[in-house]
């Protein structure tokens, strides 16, 4: 009897082990899983977007200051998708762009 209960703590620590550490990757845009930034097929990356290191760190002041307008974005970018997966898991601000809807037709009944 001892010994079965040995044998089930360490099924249920490899379970845990297995289950509970998953390593969610990261957003980025050829990521995977639920933080993944997804792009539309096809969508052609603009000029102002290279280095894409810089654009990453910079485009909150390109918005800030007026130099793209976020419904520009919108464009390519599907707010939940490929905008919010990122900004949720750093924490910032929520982006909500009203013409999304216009743009991404199912956008409404997504989800985040
Ligand atoms: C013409 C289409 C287009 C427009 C307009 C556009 N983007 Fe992008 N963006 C892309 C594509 C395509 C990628 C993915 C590039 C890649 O993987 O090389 C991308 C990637 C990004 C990334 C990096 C994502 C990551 O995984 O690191 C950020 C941040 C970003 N865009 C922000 C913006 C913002 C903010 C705007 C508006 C000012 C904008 N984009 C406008 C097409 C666009
Ligand atoms: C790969 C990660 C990533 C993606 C994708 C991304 N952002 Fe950001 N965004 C950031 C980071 C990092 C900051 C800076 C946060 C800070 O400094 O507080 C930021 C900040 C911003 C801010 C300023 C928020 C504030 O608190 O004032 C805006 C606006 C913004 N992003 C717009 C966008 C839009 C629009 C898109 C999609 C087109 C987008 N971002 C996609 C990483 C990302």
């Amino acid at each position: 009897m001892q010994k079965f209960n040995y044998l089930i703590a360490i099924v249920f620590m490899i379970l845990v082990f297995l289950l509970g550490c998953q390593p969610v990757q990261k957003p980025e845009v050829k990521g995977k899983g639920p933080l993944a930034v997804v792009m539309e097929r096809g969508a052609a990356t603009p000029e102002y977007h290279a280095p894409m290191e810089r654009w990453r760190a910079v485009h909150k002041k390109a918005l800030a200051n007026g130099d793209f307008s976020e419904r520009e974005c919108a464009l390519c970018h599907n707010p939940k998708r490929s905008c919010n997966t990122c900004h949720g898991y750093i924490g910032a601000k929520e982006i909500s762009i009203p013409e999304a809807a216009l743009y991404w037709p199912a956008y409404e009944k997504e989800k985040r």
